[in-house]
């Protein structure tokens, strides 16, 4: 399986702090925002990747990752979205990379605790179709909501005033060489893009979506308050560090 990382969009929630750079760049505690999901990724076994990105800063991308040697890579590709056509439209970009095979996208600001290697695993033996990865969430307005039925989701939801149910859709998607036919039927939404959401629900209706859940903790990073979650996040599951002791410390103040 091939993986796409969607690192585009003008990051316009988080103004002024991506008036001079990409959303994907900004810090998550001690790494830039696009390692985690590269690194979610590549922990699933996905070395083939696509970074989809734009703008002004999409240079720093090739300074920042190069051939991806820091994640065991030989090698990263990557293309250029102009303009601000939505996750939907971004994903197109990626039809001459993906070359029929499945391929599995995730959003360059979703963090997640755990691994996805099990549903990547899963969506290999799926003959064909889509999968979702679902997490129970407090706040699912803000989301693509899934309504379950027994245990087949029958639709999505992109960020209902009433949601039908408390799980979010999370960022992250597999889906099989007739995604680029779906995109391409596809009419911008209210908010002018192409949905993710629109593009799953056709999966849906066509009755090869399948979904697991998603363990672990899991956050996207696109508001201020998502920023600063996903930062402690990170850092409430690292391995305590002790702060270094500083040369010449003693711990008795000059005189
Ligand atoms: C996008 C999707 C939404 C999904 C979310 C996950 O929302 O449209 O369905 O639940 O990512 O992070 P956006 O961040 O573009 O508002």
């Amino acid at each position: 399986m091939k993986g796409i990382v969607l690192a585009g969009g003008t990051g316009s929630r988080l103004f002024p702090l991506t008036k001079i750079t990409n959303k994907h760049l900004l810090p998550i505690y001690d790494k830039p925002m696009i390692y985690y999901p590269i690194q979610s990724l590549v922990e699933a076994g996905i070395r083939d990747l696509l970074i989809v990105t734009g703008g002004r800063n999409s240079g720093d991308f090739l300074r920042l990752l190069a051939n991806g040697k820091e994640f065991g890579l030989k090698h990263i590709n990557y293309t250029y979205q102009e303009g601000e056509g939505g996750i939907a439209e971004a994903l197109a970009l990626a039809e001459h990379f993906a070359e029929g095979s499945k391929i599995c996208v995730i959003l360059g600001d979703n963090i997640i605790e755990g691994s996805i290697a099990q549903a990547v695993q899963d969506f290999q033996q799926q003959e064909r179709g889509a999968k979702i990865l679902l997490k129970q969430v407090d706040d699912a307005e803000r989301f693509g909501v899934a309504e379950i039925q027994g245990d087949h989701i029958v639709g999505i939801e992109e960020k209902p005033s009433r949601p039908k149910s408390n799980y979010a859709v999370t960022g992250i998607y597999m889906y099989d060489q007739t995604v680029f036919d779906k995109t391409r039927t596809l009419k911008p939404s209210a908010r002018g893009e192409l949905e993710i959401t629109d593009v799953n629900n056709a999966y849906i209706r066509e009755g090869t979506m399948t979904f697991n859940y998603l363990e672990g903790w899991w956050t996207d990073a696109g508001t201020f308050e998502s920023l600063i979650r996903a930062a402690n996040l990170v850092h409430g599951t690292l391995p305590r560090q002790k702060e270094p002791v500083m040369a010449g410390a003693s711990g008795v103040k000059d005189a």
